[in-house]
């Protein structure tokens, strides 16, 4: 594992126009779809597989088992559905890769839609997002004229035809089962599995949904081979990814680097902490995942150590908040945004996030009564593992974490207001709670 920043996915997004077909073809691009037309479909599968890729949506899924999941005796399409809805607070990653470099995608669509001989994929993309929606259709329009997609890519006999679908800003419509159903026409909801999308998906056909980061990563391992893909990374995460820095530090944005590395590497990339911040809290993957502390500062970002850590990797969102934030108005904030995503159709998760919402905005207001700390747990114990879909425990996981390591300022909250502008005395409490 090296220390460093290792870009791939970014390396080209400074490039003049990097997001034009010419631009993408000088510096290589598509010369590793020109290999895997050459493979045998499986061959790309085991590839993938072999390299140890895990899906970089959220969960960590090995991307190359996926797709060997998709029956091939199954008379039925197969389809190859991408998840660009990234709406997840602190989740910046896919938006820039698919403005700068969209050739990036469409070069893995193509190559992962051969591998599991799917002749139509879509690119579910969140339709806030207008310039990256035209940017991405532009691109496809380029990759048809240059023979890249379509009837007989490039003279091999493979066909794909490739539909950018504009989603309409459902936060639930990432959840590859809601997505599928919003795909579809319907109103976007978590559908019960099994059956999972790999047997019946998109029109109850054999599906794959993938991240836009964990299609994009494929044409590199294409081209530079597994080895290269594994020697970055920890035994079992391997490779490079994109950690998005957000929040109190000096140079926020997108770093490429190794699986495994630690935050106060990506601090030291990033130039630090803000001029007077001291780091409080943090989010490894996002507001859906168990916030961390100071004290975390040096465990390696891959999916086991963070997960030992009692948090998730998730999408390596990584959000750093300083002393001056209130850990009770922050959690506010991503319950409400929790709650106002809540699709209904589970009581656990549409009730509890009404519930937590109205117990926090109490001790944010410091009007807290006692038991509300007892109140918000109880809600959050009957949220994870009850609720329908994985947002349920996403918006539990804020609240536990933060009650965990940040007691007293809940307790404070019983009759102190919560601010922006922390005040001293609670800047002192959380530097005794460091203390003990
Ligand atoms: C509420 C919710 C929102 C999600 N949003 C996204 C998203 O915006 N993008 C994404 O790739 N995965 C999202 N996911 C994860 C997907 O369900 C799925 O695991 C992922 O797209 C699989 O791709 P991967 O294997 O390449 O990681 C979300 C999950 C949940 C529960
Ligand atoms: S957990 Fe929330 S978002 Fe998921 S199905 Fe239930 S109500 Fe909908």
């Amino acid at each position: 594992m090296t220390d460093t920043l290792t870009p791939v996915l970014s390396a080209d997004w400074g490039n003049d126009r990097a997001w034009t077909l010419k631009a993408y073809e000088q510096t290589g691009g598509y010369a590793a779809l020109k290999t895997a037309l050459t493979m045998a479909p499986d061959d790309v599968i085991t590839l993938v597989k072999d390299s140890g890729l895990r899906g970089r949506g959220g969960a960590g899924f090995p991307t190359g088992m996926k797709w060997s999941f998709i029956p091939q005796d199954n008379p039925k399409p197969k389809y190859l559905v991408v998840n660009a809805d990234e709406s997840e607070p602190g989740t910046c990653k896919d938006i820039p890769l698919m403005l700068a470099t969209p050739h990036t995608l469409i070069e893995g669509v193509i190559i992962a839609a051969h591998a599991i001989r799917a002749k139509t994929a879509f690119i579910y993309v969140r339709g806030e997002v207008l310039h990256v929606v035209r940017r991405l259709r532009a691109a496809a329009r380029e990759a048809a004229e240059a023979g890249y997609l379509g009837e007989n890519i490039l003279g091999s006999g493979v066909d794909l035809e490739l539909i950018i679908h504009a989603g309409a800003g459902a936060y639930i419509c990432g959840e590859e089962t809601a997505l599928l159903d919003s795909l579809e026409g319907r109103r976007g909801q978590p559908r019960l599995r099994p059956p999972f999308p790999a047997l019946e998906g998109l029109y109850a056909s054999p599906t794959v949904v993938n991240n836009v980061e964990s299609i994009a990563s494929v044409p590199s391992i294409v081209k530079n081979g597994v080895e290269w893909f594994g020697s970055m990374g920890t035994e079992k995460s391997k490779g490079y990814t994109l950690y998005s820095l957000s929040g109190h530090v000096k140079r926020p944005g997108q770093y490429e680097a190794p699986l495994g590395i630690t935050l106060r590497q990506l601090l030291d990339l990033g130039g630090g902490m803000r001029e007077g911040s001291q780091l409080k809290f943090w989010t490894p993957g996002g507001s859906s995942t168990p916030i961390l502390t100071a004290e975390h500062l040096d465990i390696p970002l891959d999916y086991e150590a963070v997960g030992a850590a009692g948090s998730m990797l998730g999408t390596k969102a990584l959000q750093v908040f300083d002393q001056t934030t209130s850990v009770v108005r922050c959690v506010l904030r991503w319950t409400e945004f929790y709650k106002h995503e809540s699709c209904g159709k589970c009581t656990p998760c549409r009730e509890g996030t009404w519930w937590l919402v109205q117990t926090l905005q109490r001790l944010d207001a410091g009007e807290g009564k006692s038991g509300d700390i007892e109140l918000l747990l109880d809600l959050c114990e009957n949220i994870v593992g009850r609720a329908f879909c994985a947002l349920g425990d996403g918006a539990a996981s804020p609240i536990t974490s933060a009650i965990q390591y940040f007691r007293k300022e809940f307790e404070a909250g019983m009759h102190t207001p919560s601010s922006w502008a922390f005040p001293p005395e609670a800047s002192t409490l959380f530097a005794q709670e460091v203390k003990a």
